[in-house]
């Protein structure tokens, strides 16, 4: 598995490269406009839990390394319930007609972010090598990892405005996510690295890392684009590209 991490170290680095995390990085932008895509990224944060619940976990476990992804899958199964707490301290909690929410949740702005989803879903709902699973956790982790850092920046800039803790966006997330998966074990990254792998089952663990950093680099693209034509306190309505300087009239 040495060679896999490896790999998804370098991904790693290239991801934290992406203008998404340049965007999140810019304090010329209001904090609340450098997270003002949050509310779309809903579908994503809320079909984790699923992900988690009724993909990754599977009881009683078989293995050692199911009994990891199970412990992993149940801290990192309730991290939606910190997502809706902050949609809450966002401002983002204003009655919209249902079938207003339905369009703005399946609609055209939200659609890489679903589909990361649903690829998730794809790759593992009938993946019988364990093994697979868990170089899909990494990647997961990895790229959280890198988000959630720049993320937890940004908000402590918007702590000092709304005086609050963020549950999902803040420092206390980040720290739930280590990069690597979430099992009660010492030095898990060796652990990891000890694993042996085929040849064929090599090949495919770097397919994968690959597949899920192509979805997250395109997702948070569309995160970007979010941002950039919805100001922070109307989301779910679109305007042309606004404006983002927090110093500009
Ligand atoms: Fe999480």
């Amino acid at each position: 598995m040495k060679e896999v991490q490896a790999f998804i170290e370098e991904k790693k680095q290239k991801f934290a490269q992406t203008p998404f995390m340049k965007f999140l990085q810019d304090k010329s932008i209001d904090p609340r406009q450098r997270l003002a895509w949050a509310p779309a990224f809903a579908p994503f944060a809320m079909s984790f839990k699923d992900f988690n619940r009724n993909i990754l976990r599977k009881e009683p476990a078989d293995s050692q390394l199911q009994e990891m992804i199970n412990q992993h899958s149940y801290e990192d199964g309730r991290h939606w319930v910190w997502f809706v707490q902050d949609m809450k301290l966002m401002g983002y909690d204003n009655p919209i007609n249902y079938t207003d929410t339905l369009k703005f949740l399946w609609g055209e702005e939200t659609i890489k972010v679903r589909k990361m989803a649903y690829d998730l879903f794809a790759i593992c709902t009938f993946e019988e090598d364990i093994l697979m699973k868990l170089v899909v956790v990494e990647s997961i982790e990895a790229t959280g990892n890198v988000a959630l850092y720049e993320i937890a920046q940004v908000a402590k800039e918007l702590q000092q405005i709304t005086f609050q803790h963020h549950p999902y966006f803040g420092e206390s997330h980040f720290a739930k996510e280590t990069g690597h998966i979430q099992a009660e074990m010492d030095d898990v990254e060796r652990f990891i690295e000890s694993i042996q792998l085929t040849e064929a089952q090599k090949e495919k663990a770097f397919t994968l890392v690959e597949k899920v950093f192509a979805d997250f680099t395109e997702a948070m693209d569309e995160m970007l684009t979010f941002a950039q034509k919805h100001p922070y306190d109307q989301p779910f309505t679109t305007m042309g590209n606004i404006k983002q300087s927090r110093t500009a009239a």
